[in-house]
């Protein structure tokens, strides 16, 4: 058994860190922290996990934790975590961070977004965890930057045909729809039930700190300069986000073609299903679950491919790919934790 730790456990994502580590076969959830909760029960913050774990929220120590864990999950806003990551790292422990700040290669490019980084060292050896791409570093890795929700969304759709030559790399537009747990749980205006109920808008449009995440990635995998135009919704729901991926083609290309190059590539990898001919992909499907649906059509007429991929983002966008990312650094199946079965309806 590998003991976890989660710090921020009462936010959305720390406490899908809960859920999932409560039934994982091969680890033990040993702390979980909060500041505001310090003393609180779990199931008394969340009254759906009555029963389920007596577990009270404790004050952030980093001598406790690291007695206590040997797997931390940070679940913490930027800037919070590279404060006490490196702690953690210099002390032999597994670090999987859930922020931004250890997402990068390019320090420069997170101060542009974010802020100055006050552990720039650790992003050389900081491994990006999507799991499905780079399995092989994650499996040797001593720290985890867990991907965005969004660019996990834009980017298993888009990997695998960045590196084709009929794709046109400089004419991508990636448009999201998310649901509003994706900002979390703290009290803001733009996220209150009257603020999204019974509408749908943009926001952040051109300016989100997903865009240049999604860039570095998309670049440093297909070994060209890319920028892509990424602009989010806010949709209301409490999980989900679609993602509809607009392509340019150079060429006419067949519906076979993409079907086999998109079933390749994730060939055994048991969280990306791809649909089947004429079928797209619904958040509802993957509601709960660690799945990433994906799905496209031709638009031949227009010379564009249209990619769809829906997750969850809590889950494989957040706390599911973070505990897929621990199975693989800890030799467990790569399932162990995720394999809930989705809801028909
Ligand atoms: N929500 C998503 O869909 C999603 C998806 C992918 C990634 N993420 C990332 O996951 C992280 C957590 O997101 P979230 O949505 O769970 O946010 P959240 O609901 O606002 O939770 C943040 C947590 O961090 C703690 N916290 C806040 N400020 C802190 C500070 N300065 N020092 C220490 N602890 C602090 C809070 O608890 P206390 O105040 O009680 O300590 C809370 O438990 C973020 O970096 C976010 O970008 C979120």
């Amino acid at each position: 058994m590998v003991r976890a730790a989660v710090i921020g456990a009462t936010g959305y994502a720390g406490a899908e860190l809960v859920r999932i580590l409560l039934s994982h076969p091969y680890a033990e959830l040993a702390v979980i922290t909060s500041r505001k909760y310090e003393g609180i029960a779990f199931s008394d913050v969340y009254p759906a996990m009555a029963g389920m774990t007596d577990l009270r929220c404790e004050r952030f120590s980093e001598a406790a934790i690291a007695e206590a864990a040997d797997v931390v999950f940070t679940a913490l806003p930027h800037r919070a975590s590279m404060s006490i990551v490196p702690g953690f790292v210099n002390r032999g422990k597994k670090v999987i961070d859930l922020s931004a700040d250890f997402r990068f290669k390019d320090a420069s490019l997170y101060e542009a977004w974010y802020e100055t980084h006050q552990a720039k060292d650790l992003l050389r050896t900081a491994v990006y965890g999507l799991s499905e791409v780079y399995y092989n570093d994650i499996k040797c890795a001593s720290l985890i930057g867990n991907p965005g929700c969004y660019p996990t969304s834009v980017l298993l759709p888009l990997l695998p045909l960045v590196k084709v030559p009929f794709v046109d790399l400089h004419d991508i537009i990636a448009d999201s729809k998310s649901a509003t747990s994706g900002a979390g749980r703290s009290v803001n205006l733009a996220t209150q039930f009257c603020e999204v109920n019974e509408g749908l808008k943009a926001y952040k449009v051109a300016e989100h700190r997903h865009n240049p995440e999604m860039d570095e990635v998309l670049s440093r995998f297909s070994g060209s300069s890319v920028h892509i135009t990424f602009t989010p919704h806010l949709v209301p729901m409490t999980r989900g986000i679609l993602t509809t991926i607009y392509v340019g083609l150079k060429e006419a290309v067949s519906s076979e073609d993409i079907a086999s190059r998109l079933d390749l590539f994730y060939r055994n990898k048991p969280f990306v299903r791809i649909c089947g001919p004429g079928k797209l992909p619904n958040t509802m499907h993957v509601k709960g679950t660690n799945y990433c649906d994906i799905g496209f059509k031709i638009a031949n007429h227009t010379r564009r491919l249209i990619l769809v991929s829906a997750i969850d983002n809590l889950v494989k966008g957040a706390a599911g790919q973070a505990v897929q990312n621990m199975n693989i650094m800890f030799g467990f199946p790569e399932t162990a934790g995720l394999d809930q079965v989705p809801f028909p309806i």
